[in-house]
């Protein structure tokens, strides 16, 4: 058994979603380790929380209180005064950017902690959309067409310009950040003044931005857990409700009908194979670890499986797709989490094992 650290809430976009993903796993621990709870403010400061009880279904964050955490280079974790805090191994439960973007990931090698999921290559590729789609482009998988546009080199991009761009990808397009999710600075364009206008909100969020050709289709997503050899698990599809163009932010999060997630999706046997081996493929090929969502868009017309993204921290909250689908392949939350905490101590181990000297 051990001192599981859960570390939740972060400097992103995604902070409560973060808090209530965090509350699952709490709830979701096998019994007989000891939870430790590190809220991150949204500042970035770290705070060590009590455990409440009950447990409730989105953990707060207690600034006023609670102690302040740093991270001691080689040396784990420790109290303002100097005091160490001995955990064993930490889940980072963040969502975006500093949890999800290998930065935290960093942060708790340099520390010498065990941490559960992608390491920071994984991480930092698995969050860049660019990135990760020239990695599997290269790999002969399915990828939507697009292009990235710059902030510093094409914030002047002219009307004709972002007409160019439709005559080479199609009507609507999609606008989203290389680095963001839930959605948060994505837009639908139908034409190049609501082009020009999503380019500069998504610009807000980070300096590359995509610009995708729109598939019109269905969303199917696919659980993977591993290191070098991992498993897909059942697919499952999300449907947004009509009143929304697309799986935007207030259908994942502030309409409580805002999509249905169905597991599993209702998909034929050899679509299932097919999401699940280039599932395995896209996470291997970003170097991904522990846990991923990779997530596809089916094209209606044509029948095509494209990768959208991979999400290497995937929302756990217990209606999320993510545990849900490994549920469907028999491998409960709480189980899942274990398989987590035993990969995190072989790749420390495996890291530790490394020569870093001559
Ligand atoms: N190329 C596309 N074609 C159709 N729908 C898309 C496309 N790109 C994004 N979407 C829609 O926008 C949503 C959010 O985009 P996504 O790339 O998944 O970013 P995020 O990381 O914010 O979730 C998707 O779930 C989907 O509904
Ligand atoms: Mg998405």
């Amino acid at each position: 058994m051990a001192k599981v650290a859960i570390l939740y809430g972060g400097r992103s976009g995604e902070h409560e979603v973060s808090c209530t993903s965090a509350a699952a796993v709490l709830k979701n621990l096998k019994t007989g380790h000891s939870a430790v709870l590190i809220g991150i403010n949204r500042e970035g400061i770290w705070y060590l929380q009590n455990i409440p009880s009950p447990f409730p279904d989105i953990l707060a964050i207690n600034c006023v209180i609670s102690r302040k955490l740093s991270v001691l280079p080689g040396e784990g974790l420790a109290f303002s005064d100097g005091e160490k805090l001995e955990v064993d191994v930490v889940i980072p439960v963040l969502h975006g950017s500093f949890g999800e973007d290998g930065r935290v990931q960093g942060l708790l090698e340099t520390a010498r902690v065990p941490y559960a999921g992608s390491g920071v290559l994984g991480s930092a590729v698995g969050m860049d959309k660019d990135m990760a789609k020239r990695l599997w482009l290269q790999a002969g998988l399915p990828v939507v067409p697009w292009k990235t546009l710059h902030a510093e080199n094409d914030s002047g991009i002219s009307v004709s310009a972002a007409g160019e761009l439709f005559t080479e990808l199609g009507r609507p397009l999609f606008v989203k950040p290389a680095n963001a999710g839930s959605s948060v600075g994505v837009n639908r364009v139908k034409n190049e003044a609501e082009l020009i206008s999503a380019l500069k909100s998504a610009w807000a969020f980070d300096r590359n931005v995509l610009v995708e050709k729109a598939i019109i289709g269905r969303e199917i997503e696919c659980s993977v857990m591993g290191y070098s050899n991992p498993k897909a698990f059942p697919p499952g599809e999300i449907i947004p409700a009509e009143e929304h163009d697309f799986y935007d932010y207030d259908a994942k999060y502030t309409d409580p009908d805002g999509a249905l997630l169905k597991v599993p999706a209702d998909l034929p046997e050899t679509t299932v194979l097919k999401i699940q081996s280039i599932a395995e493929k896209a996470y291997r090929c970003v170097e991904a670890g522990g846990l991923s969502r990779v997530d596809f868009l089916l094209e209606e017309d044509s029948g095509e499986v494209f990768i959208n993204e991979i999400n290497t921290l995937p929302g756990m909250t217990s209606i999320s797709l993510f545990p849900r689908m490994t549920a469907a392949g028999g491998i409960n939350f709480t189980t899942m989490l274990e398989k987590l905490i035993a990969g995190a101590f072989k790749e420390f181990s495996y890291r530790e094992g490394l020569s870093y000297s001559i």
